[in-house]
């Protein structure tokens, strides 16, 4: 049976900071951040955003298009959880009024657990052939302002449904996958800004990528000449430049630049406008080169590589099936692009400072542009969310 990807829909903020803008407050210059670690503008969320409702808007295209019916398993992939206890799946199952006849689970593995949850989802639909998986990663990566990591920062949520006979890419049985217990990026539970270790993560990244790479490679027999194009996991887009570079020395494959921005370019474009989004990254990376692409992509391989700080790493592959453009949300996705609104330095900092309150008070969120829900406020410490659909 054939099972993978039947949709995949992206949402991230409406506000962007320019990161020529942030250069300058940094008395940087603006082309370490441009060319150096090849990231432009960085979405930041809104005080009335938060990863249940970036979750709910990826998902929403989903539930109006009908697609939410049958689906029995709802993963939350994400590395800033919002509770300690409730997954925040929940509140975004009750958003998109989903039947209650489904699991739902939060899983936790920094910028890995949506893979797991794939992985995971496709085991229930091999048991369940006629029901579907809902898998959403959703995240904001924030670090400390002024440190080297900032500028790396962004947020987003991907939806990703898993069925039989799927209509955008099935996803192929073998995988290479590799667990490392090391402490190159991490956010201990009182902290809301990660703690990372910046020059060792990207050694690590890209060591769990070599060996990932080689478990794969030994279970399939493919070479990299397999593969038409490769998404990285992308904290910043240089990084996934770098990981392919490395992939290619380590197998002795000649890749000019030209090559390289054949094989990659596409799926980099969406995250350079945007920054990271942790445990979407990878899937935005997906949905950019599927939505971008001139050329059909339909019968071609795709590399996939995800990887999550701590560590887990994975290579898998899948191949894009006829037709799949009709079952994109490009549109949607270039409309959000396309309509964001610019930051000044200041306003990004009175965001970045706006923390949700901890007193137990009742208090009403301001309201700006967010998709289709809100985090409208707080009472007695539960979050209440609102609707903006008619
Ligand atoms: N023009 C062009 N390039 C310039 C430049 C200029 N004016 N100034 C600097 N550069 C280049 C540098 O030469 C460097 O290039 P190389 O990497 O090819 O040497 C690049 O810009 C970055 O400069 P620095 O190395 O000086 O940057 P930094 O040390 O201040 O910060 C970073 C880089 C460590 C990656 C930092 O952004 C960081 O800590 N980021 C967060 C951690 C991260 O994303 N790690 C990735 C792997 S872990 C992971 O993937 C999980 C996850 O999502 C977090």
């Amino acid at each position: 049976m054939n099972i993978g990807i039947d949709r995949l829909s992206f949402y991230t903020s409406h506000y962007y900071v320019d990161l020529k803008e942030l250069a300058q407050a940094r008395s940087v210059d603006a082309d370490k951040y441009y060319v150096g670690i090849g990231q432009e503008k960085m979405a930041i969320p809104s005080p009335d955003e938060d990863v249940v409702t970036l979750a709910a808007s990826a998902a929403y295209p989903l539930m109006q298009a009908g697609d939410l019916a049958d689906v029995e398993l709802l993963l939350f992939a994400t590395e800033s959880g919002i509770d300690q206890s409730k997954a925040a799946g929940v509140y975004v199952h009750g958003l998109l009024e989903m039947a209650p006849r489904c699991r739902c689970v939060e899983l936790k593995q920094a910028c890995y657990s949506a893979t797991a949850g794939i992985q995971l989802a496709i085991g229930f639909v091999a048991r369940n052939p006629t029901k579907k998986a809902l898998v959403i990663a959703s995240d904001i990566a924030r670090y400390e302002l002024g440190t080297p990591g900032e500028a790396t920062q962004g947020c987003g949520s991907v939806a990703i449904l898993i069925s039989a006979d799927p209509r955008i890419m099935t996803i192929d049985p073998e995988c290479g996958y590799y667990t490392e217990d090391v402490m190159d990026f991490w956010r201990p539970n009182y902290r809301s800004e990660a703690l990372v270790d910046g020059k060792y993560s990207t050694m690590v990244y890209i060591h769990a990528l070599v060996e990932s790479w080689k478990q794969y490679a030994e279970l399939t027999g493919r070479t990299l000449a397999d593969f038409d194009r490769f998404c990285y996991h992308i904290p910043f887009t240089k990084m996934a430049e770098k990981a392919h570079q490395k992939l290619c020395r380590k197998t002795k494959v000649e890749l000019d630049n030209q090559a390289m921005q054949a094989l990659l370019d596409e799926s980099l474009r969406y995250s350079r406008i945007t920054g990271n989004c942790y445990s979407g990254s990878m899937y935005v990376g997906l949905t950019s080169l599927l939505d971008l692409a001139e050329e059909d992509l339909a019968g071609k391989r795709i590399g996939l590589y995800s990887y999550g700080s701590g560590c887990v790493g994975e290579f898998f592959s899948g191949v894009i099936q006829p037709g799949y453009r009709a079952a994109l949300f490009a549109e949607q996705h270039r409309n959000l692009l396309e309509n964001r609104t610019e930051l000044t330095y200041q306003q990004y900092e009175n965001i970045f400072n706006y923390g949700v309150p901890t007193d137990g008070g009742d208090y009403v969120f301001p309201q700006y542009k967010t998709g289709a829900f809100r985090f409208s406020g707080i009472s007695q410490h539960k979050r209440e969310y609102e609707s903006l659909v008619e």
